[in-house]
C-alpha cells in the first residue's frame, strides 16, 4: 500500500498519477481535514472505473489505516503562497512533520518515507532524525521537481524531443538549487556544445525561479510535484534503479555530514541504494556549499 499524508492538491495529484501508473493496488490518502481525503478518493476512483483500472483509493482521517504501507509520502503542512520562499514555512511545518513522522513510526515502521513538505531539505532531515529509520529509507522529493523544470527549459531552448534530455538538478530545493548545465546532455551530446554560455545561464536562473512564477500565476504548483512524487515511487516499486536527485542524509558524501540535501542516487526496493558522487567544478561546489549552509542554518534553529 502507498500512503500519502496530506490530501491537498499535490497529495491528490500524487495519488492520481500513482493510480494511473498502477504503482500499487491500494492507495491511501490521509488528512486531518474531515471529508477532504474521502472526497478526493471518490473522485479518483470514479476516474479509475471509467479507465478500467483496478486500483483502490481510500480516503481517511485515521493514521491507523496506514498499517501495512510500504511507502509513505509526507505532503502535509502549509504550502508556499505567492511572495513566500520555501524557508518561510520552516517553523509552521516542522511541528506538523514531526507529528506525522511520529505516527508513521507507530503504524508503518517498515516503510520507506518520501518527505515532500517544504522547506524540503530541512523537513527531510527532521523526518530522518525523528523516524530513527536507516538513512536509505528516507529520501525527499525536490530535485525531481526542479529537474522537470530544468528539462522543460532545455527543451524550449533547443527544440529537442523531451525524451532525449538527460540532466540533473542537485543541492538545496530552494534558493541555492544547482541545475547542472555543464553535465546535461541531449541524445548523448553535451549541452554546453549546443548552447552558448549566456543561454545556459538563462536556463540555470529560470529553473531556480519558475516555481515562484507558477505560484504567482495559479496560486500553487501541483501537477509537476504530483508527477515527480509518482516517478520516484515508480523507480522504487519497480526497482528500476534509475539515478534520481533526492534529498537524503549525507554521511561524508560531497564532504558533508549531518545534513539532508539533494544528491543523485540510485533508487530501488530499499529506497536509496547508492549515492552518486559527482566531480563538481568550483562554481558548482560554491552553489552546493551555499545550499548546505542554508539547510544547516535552518535545522540549527529547530529542536530535532
Ligand atoms: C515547488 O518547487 C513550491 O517547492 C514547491 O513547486
Amino acid at each position: 500500500m502507498i500512503t500519502i499524508i496530506g490530501a491537498g492538491k499535490v497529495g491528490g495529484d500524487a495519488a492520481l498519477f500513482s493510480a494511473l501508473k498502477q504503482l500499487d493496488d491500494q492507495i491511501l490518502l490521509l488528512d486531518i481535514a474531515e471529508g477532504l481525503p474521502q472526497g478526493e478518493a471518490m473522485d479518483i476512483n470514479h476516474m479509475l472505473s471509467e479507465q478500467g483500472i483496478d486500483v483502490e483509493v481510500k480516503g481517511s482521517n485515521n493514521y491507523e489505516d496506514m498499517k501495512g504501507s510500504n511507502i509513505v509520502v509526507v505532503v502535509a503542512g502549509a504550502g508556499r503562497k505567492p511572495g513566500m520562499t520555501r524557508m518561510d514555512l520552516l517553523k509552521i511545518n516542522a511541528g506538523v512533520v514531526k507529528d506525522v513522522v511520529g505516527n508513521i513510526k507507530k503504524y508503518a515502521d517498515d516503510s520507506l518515507i518520501i518527505p515532500v513538505t517544504n522547506p524540503l531539505d530541512p523537513m527531510a532531515y527532521i523526518t530522518f532524525k525523528t523516524s530513527g529509520f536507516e538513512r536509505n529509507r528516507v529520501f525527499g522529493m525536490g530535485g525531481m521537481l526542479d529537474l522537470s523544470r530544468f528539462k522543460q527549459f532545455i527543451h524550449e531552448a533547443t527544440n529537442s524531443p523531451r525524451k532525449e534530455i538527460d540532466a540533473l538538478v542537485i543541492g538545496e530545493h530552494g534558493e541555492n538549487m544547482l541545475p547542472l548545465t555543464r553535465l546535461a546532455k541531449i541524445d548523448g551530446k553535451s549541452l554546453p556544445d549546443i548552447l552558448s554560455q549566456e543561454k545556459l545561464n538563462n536556463i540555470f536562473t529560470s529553473t531556480k525561479n519558475v516555481a515562484a512564477e507558477v505560484i504567482k500565476l495559479k496560486g500553487a504548483t501541483v501537477h509537476a510535484p504530483g508527477n515527480a512524487i509518482s516517478a520516484m515511487i515508480d523507480n522504487v516499486v519497480n526497482s528500476k534503479k534509475q539515478v534520481m536527485p533526492v534529498s537524503t542524509y549525507l554521511d561524508g558524501e560531497y564532504g558533508h555530514s549531518d545534513v539532508s540535501i539533494g544528491v543523485p542516487a540510485v533508487l530501488g526496493k530499499n529506497g536509496v541504494e547508492e549515492i552518486i558522487q559527482l566531480e563538481l567544478n568550483d562554481s558548482e561546489k560554491d552553489w552546493f556549499e551555499k545550499g548546505v549552509k542554508s539547510v544547516k542554518d535552518a535545522i540549527s534553529g529547530i529542536n530535532v
